[in-house]
């Protein structure tokens, strides 16, 4: 049984479909809502690699944009740090909502059991070997319930004795998605006195762009003017950089934060993706590490079904941690170089400065960002070499 249909419980569903094993998805939001979501679009090599193991990557590949690189811009002045010299591997710019759209699509086709509308989840028996999950008037008995219901799901509140782990920041996102092309071929990471942006893009035609604005802020304080206004004077350059404006798709604010709950699961209760842990949007690794879990737990589960073992069960919290930790740290470490902070002081801002300055200069550095970024291999410890 499987709570939320986000990219992490549908991936499940699809992951543990293809081992032979069923499961049921509920999801409390409509279709149409789930997949017109805008979320992240940064898929790490092995996200992607995952997405092709999982069948579901056709689209990915002929409509999702390789970059062998990235920018980070500061002091009007552009430093591309080189995925492909760095790390010989690269990243895929793809929308989440197309990976849900893929997904479902997927699991449909393979005639799955996916409820969308199903308001009034809740959890029993955790702790028996038989737990069930009731919806709907209906009791449905499961062997293990996977809580994948996000940050705001029920799940987690199931666990016995968790140690919350939690950082918010002084800021938040106001993120746009315009009609207009990319104004690089790369994402560009600016740092500017006035605060973070961020260019992104979703297609040739679609740019998605981010500002750093105060935690609190009110989006109605922010008209379609003043938003290309502040993008321009941020994203600016010495060398000329022009930013291409378009209408305005999407307008929303996202607050910050660093979270993690452990441990991941509780009896038979498994908890993945957002549900047990956040990190602030600033290396893109919320779906990335979501997809982790999942991959992680589909060979567990694999292992349970196929050759009885619950050894890797077990092992799920301690083994998904590290990943989550390793995230956890390289999201607050570039949301903090990047960002500037109300509440900091002068000697905070030169230490970011100064930070930007070493990533760029330094090919230890650089290729420090490169592996986090493009994502540190599933196994094997942390090294590619
Ligand atoms: N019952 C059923 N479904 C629920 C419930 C509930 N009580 N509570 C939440 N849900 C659903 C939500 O409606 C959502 O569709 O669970 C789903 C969780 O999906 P996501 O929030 O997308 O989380 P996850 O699948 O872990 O993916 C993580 O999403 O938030 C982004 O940046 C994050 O990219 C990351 C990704
Ligand atoms: C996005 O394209 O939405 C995006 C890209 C990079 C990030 C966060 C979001 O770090």
């Amino acid at each position: 049984m499987i709570v939320g249909a986000g990219p992490a419980g549908l991936l499940l569903s699809q992951l543990l479909h293809l081992q032979g094993i069923e499961s049921v998805v509920l999801e409390r939001c409509d279709r149409a809502y789930v997949e017109a979501r805008v979320r992240a679009g940064v898929l790490e090599h092995g996200t992607a690699e995952t997405l092709r193991e999982a069948g579901i990557s056709t689209r990915m590949d002929a409509e999702g944009m390789p970059h062998d690189g990235t920018e980070l811009r500061f002091a009007r002045a552009r430093h591309r740090i080189d995925f492909a010299t760095l790390t010989g591997r690269h990243i895929v710019v793809y929308g989440q909502q197309e990976i849900v759209k893929d997904l479902i699509a997927a699991r449909f086709h393979a005639g799955a059991d996916v409820r969308f509308e199903v308001d009034d989840v809740a959890l029993h028996d955790l702790d028996s070997d038989r737990p069930r999950v009731t919806a709907g008037g209906e009791s449905i008995e499961a062997d293990f319930v996977i809580g994948a219901d996000g940050f705001h799901g029920i799940s987690r509140d199931h666990l016995a004795d968790p140690s919350v782990y939690e950082r918010t920041y002084p800021f938040a996102w106001l993120g746009i998605l315009a009609e207009a092309p990319p104004s690089s071929r790369e994402l560009i990471y600016c740092r500017h006195e006035n605060g973070f942006a961020l260019h992104s893009m979703r297609s040739p035609s679609i740019t998605r762009m981010y500002l750093q604005v105060p935690a609190t802020e009110d989006i109605g304080d922010w008209s379609d003017d003043r938003i290309w206004s502040e993008l321009t004077t941020r994203l600016a350059t010495d060398d000329g950089f022009e930013l291409t404006e378009g209408p305005l798709l999407d307008k929303s604010i996202t607050p910050m934060r660093s979270f993690v709950a452990t441990p991941m699961q509780q009896g038979r209760l498994l908890i993945a993706g957002d549900a047990a842990h956040i990190v602030p949007p600033t290396g893109a690794k919320g779906m990335n590490l979501a997809i982790a879990d999942v991959r992680l737990l589909s060979r567990a589960l694999g292992g349970y079904y196929q050759d009885g073992r619950d050894d890797l069960v077990a092992a799920y919290t301690e083994t998904a941690l590290r990943r989550v930790w390793r995230a956890t740290h390289f999201s607050w470490w570039m949301t903090t170089m990047l960002h500037t902070d109300p509440d900091g002081d002068a000697f905070s801002e030169q230490l970011a400065n100064a930070q930007l300055d070493y990533v760029t200069a330094s090919t230890a550095m650089a290729t420090s960002l490169a592996e986090n970024y493009t994502g540190l291999p599933y196994e094997q410890g942390w090294s590619y070499r």
